[in-house]
């Protein structure tokens, strides 16, 4: 059966997403100083970063032939400017005045030779580090040394920082906190750098990423399997990371804040009929193009097969990306592994990404209604730069197989078309006056298993000592799931406790964060549970919060490890706002 997700389109509801888009997560109060820097990343940064092909083998030596070959292969001169040095270029040790230091067998000459060397080529520098005292190959991480880092890479000539975020837990501070620390310190050391914010995809969009940086993480590592490409994808274009009434987070992106879904392995695919091999390429930079994602490639650029670098340096398909309306494309059509994206861009046309997800041949068709248009429209295939004709009503791609897709541009240039509405921001925030059920709103991230609302996992009524509660989530193994909040709301009440079904001898624990995990700001900690610990209550004083993280996590009784199979719920769970 077809399932359609119905648009609900009209030029005042493009008026209310401009107006929306300005402000819905400016959860934060402070402002960056300088809005000089304010002009950065206005479309999808484009660029390579050496992490997906490298990772922790780089030198002078690849990276100077790269940055040729970025020259050579057309590669700048179809938009990718940055060149990203990802982590383990720096030594062990910082030097006797606490700066970073490059690794000197690595890059002998030090950082600001290869930056130099990078600009030489008409390109930007782009730099790793962590916020945590440790990197994720556990070299030096910036944290205590903000300021001087910053410093350090700005006397390097660095234009864009990848600060990620393995051992933040240990920072103590809130993750909207620290980034807004590197903001302050590249605006002090007077660089205009993109801050690229990477922490699997921890909730930016919600607790106020784009008052510091340009882009964030919407998931985990991207890995060189398609499988692991549309995961990502639907971190960024699906529900893998939000509440499905979202439809993707197309809403938290646009000009100078972008939802990225991880650097492209287009050309890293180890798939051997080349005609799948490449649709997969092609599926996999159509998807980021459609979904205004940065695009970072990253391959082996000194060895670039023509197939890779036609589809890496396609020009109809990276203006897409680059369109400077800058929407993010979002579904408009799902049937199981058929896809629909649609994306209107600035000249009144939209561009439309077909793909089949799935093994099976399949046709697949886009009605001029899922894109708001009507009559006789004219239709371009961008890969193959050619109009293909007019056609009324709909287009149908025939024959689509594995990985199989086609990008097209539809309709004439005229008044931009506009775009879906928005989902309200009283939906999914916590700004109401008196009391607010956290299950009258929408989640606006989760990771692991989704709750589940007002039914246990398993979809039977919340029962708690022969009470039965309407409201409430089911939560299974391991749910993390996350509120957008204002400063608003006094108190958190609930109660929590191992579902009544579950007759196995593992445990869960419940706790209740503020913000993300790295910011490990634990407010309320239910210990260890089982089936035999009486409910819990918690009533928890709420005081300048942005955000309201509620998670659940089964541990194995045998071994201590995460168990699969505990359930837990959390009952009624209320914010009450005094004024
Ligand atoms: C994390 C990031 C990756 C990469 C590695 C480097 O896993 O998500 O993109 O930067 O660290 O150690």
């Amino acid at each position: 059966m077809v399932k359609k997700i119905k648009q609900n389109i009209s030029l005042a509801l493009l008026v209310t997403l401009c107006i929306v888009l300005s402000g819905c997560v400016s959860t934060q109060s402070y402002k960056p100083d300088s809005p000089k820097y304010a002009h950065l990343a206005m479309t999808p940064p484009m660029g390579w970063n050496s992490w997906n092909f490298f990772a922790k083998e780089i030198d002078e030596a690849k990276i100077k032939a790269v940055a040729d070959a970025m020259v050579s292969s057309g590669m700048r001169d179809a938009g990718y400017e940055y060149l990203v040095l990802d982590d383990a270029w720096m030594a062990a040790e910082r030097d006797k005045n606490g700066a970073l230091q490059a690794d000197p067998v690595k890059f002998p000459k030090g950082m600001k030779e290869i930056g130099d060397y990078i600009h030489s080529k008409g390109l930007k520098f782009g730099i790793y580090e962590d916020r945590a005292f440790r990197t994720c190959q556990s070299l030096p991480g910036s944290f205590e040394h903000e300021e001087i880092d910053m410093k350090t890479f700005a006397a390097w000539g660095v234009d864009y920082i990848k600060m990620d975020s393995c051992s933040a837990e240990g920072n103590g501070r809130l993750s909207s906190e620290d980034y807004m620390l590197y903001r302050k310190y590249i605006e002090k050391a007077g660089r205009p750098i993109v801050l690229s914010i990477s922490d699997f995809g921890s909730a930016a969009w919600v607790w106020g990423g784009k008052e510091s940086s340009q882009l964030w993480r919407t998931g985990w590592d991207i890995r060189h399997s398609m499988h692991s490409v549309y995961r990502c994808a639907d971190c960024s274009g699906g529900n893998n990371r939000i509440h499905p009434a979202f439809n993707g987070l197309w809403q938290f992106a646009g000009p100078g804040y972008w939802n990225d879904p991880d650097m492209l392995q287009v050309g890293n695919f180890t798939i051997e009929d080349k005609k799948v091999l490449e649709s997969a390429n092609k599926a996999h930079f159509g998807l980021w193009c459609i979904l205004a994602s940065p695009l970072m490639a990253g391959n082996d650029l000194r060895v670039i097969t023509d197939s890779v670098r036609d589809i890496l340096t396609s020009p109809e398909v990276i203006a897409v990306n680059q369109d400077k309306r800058g929407l993010q494309g979002y579904k408009v059509f799902v049937d199981g592994n058929l896809e629909v994206y649609n994306k209107p861009l600035a000249d009144g046309t939209t561009a439309v990404l077909l793909l089949n997800k799935g093994k099976d041949t399949a046709d697949i068709t886009v009605t001029w209604e899922m894109i708001g248009l009507s009559g006789k429209q004219p239709v371009r295939d961008l890969w193959e730069h050619k109009d293909i004709g007019t056609f009324e009503d709909s287009f149908s791609a025939k024959g689509l197989g594995e990985h199989g897709n086609m990008m097209l541009k539809i309709g004439k240039k005229g008044r931009p078309l506009p775009a879906p509405a928005p989902m309200s921001l009283e939906k999914y925030t916590i700004t109401r006056k008196g009391v607010t059920s956290l299950c009258d709103l929408y989640y606006a991230w989760r990771e692991h298993n989704p709750p589940v609302y007002n039914k246990t996992f398993d979809g039977k009524p919340i029962v708690i000592d022969g009470k039965t509660f309407e409201r409430g989530f089911g939560c299974k193994t391991k749910t993390d799931f996350m509120f957008a909040g204002t400063e608003r709301g006094d108190r958190l009440i609930g109660t929590v406790a191992i579902d009544e079904s579950y007759q196995g001898e593992n445990s869960g624990r419940f706790r209740i964060y503020h913000e993300d995990r790295f910011a490990n700001r634990v407010l309320w900690d239910s210990g260890q549970m089982t089936k035999d610990s009486p409910a819990k209550e918690f009533n928890i004083e709420l005081k300048d919060y942005n955000c309201i993280m509620l998670t659940f996590d089964g541990k194995n009784k045998e071994n201590g490890k995460n168990a699969n199979d505990v359930l837990g719920v959390f009952a009624d769970p209320q914010i009450i706002a005094n004024d």
